[in-house]
């Protein structure tokens, strides 16, 4: 039985629905952007892919309380496809957020894996996180803002799968990972970068991930099988916005003050 760490627990929030998940990871995204730039002159935030944040995208884009011209934006992980292909996290980015905010493209650094070479890829975004937070390139990863992530209904996060190689990785921050469900490849953040951030913030919403949220959770520690237990900031904040259907299934949760 693996030893379960003993990193302070997430704070879950559990909110009416989508939208209002949506509007509470904005707000929640905008003061952590405030705070960063007051105190660092940037805000280095690492976007989620998958569907569930495109309406967070959508609301950030009309957040008046951003200066975007402070905000590094990355990403924590890419799928190997074209930008315009529907299954592009850039490409959802990019069309609910950069263009409608027409943030200036040197503070945008997305992962290439439409590249296909995709260790290649891998280690240029380390190095370009290294250049971008002056992280020393082999040293311990950068810490970052806030990271945004979600959630599959397999227990994945960012694209660390289930049983795939890339759960234990320790040194590198960026890896090509398997996902062996989809025979694919992607490129993805790993745990020991996602462990060094000031804050984290997982956004979940519908029945379909209600019996994960709850096994995640207020299950047995198995992270092997849930890769998304293992989200744990060290030395920052982890919060879940989980919405009522995703959180139908947990014993306790938290509702969020008004
Ligand atoms: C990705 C994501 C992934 C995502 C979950 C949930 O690129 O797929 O980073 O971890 O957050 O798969 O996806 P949905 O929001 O589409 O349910």
């Amino acid at each position: 039985m693996q030893p379960v760490p003993v990193h302070a627990s997430p704070s879950v929030h559990r909110l009416h629905d989508a939208d209002e998940v949506a509007r509470s990871a904005a707000a929640t995204v905008a003061a952590a952007a405030r705070e960063a730039v007051a105190e660092r002159g940037a805000f280095m935030l690492a976007l989620a892919g998958g569907d569930t944040p495109r309406r967070l995208y959508e609301k950030l884009a009309a957040e008046p309380g951003i200066d975007w011209s402070r905000v590094e934006l990355f990403w924590g992980d890419e799928r190997s496809v074209p930008l315009d292909h529907p299954e592009s996290n850039f490409g959802m980015a990019r069309a609910t957020l950069l263009a409608p905010l027409g943030l200036e493209p040197s503070r945008v650094h997305r992962i290439e894996a439409e590249r296909g070479d995709l260790a290649a890829v891998a280690s240029e975004y380390e190095a370009e996180l290294a250049r971008v937070t002056g992280a020393r390139p082999g040293g311990p990863p950068p810490r970052l803002d806030l990271v945004l992530l979600g959630i599959g209904a397999d227990g994945h996060t960012a694209s660390l799968f289930p049983y795939t190689a890339a759960l234990s990785e320790s040194q590198r921050w960026v890896v090509a990972a398997d996902v062996p469900r989809l025979s694919t490849r992607r490129v993805t953040i790993t745990f020991a970068l996602i462990e060094r951030a000031r804050a984290v913030l997982v956004l979940v919403s519908g029945a379909s991930k209600a019996a994960t949220v709850a096994e995640v959770l207020e299950g047995p520690w198995d992270p092997e099988r849930l890769p998304a237990q293992r989200i744990r900031a060290r030395a920052g904040r982890v919060d879940w916005f989980v919405d009522a259907a995703a959180a139908s299934r947990l014993r306790a949760a938290e509702r969020r003050p008004k």
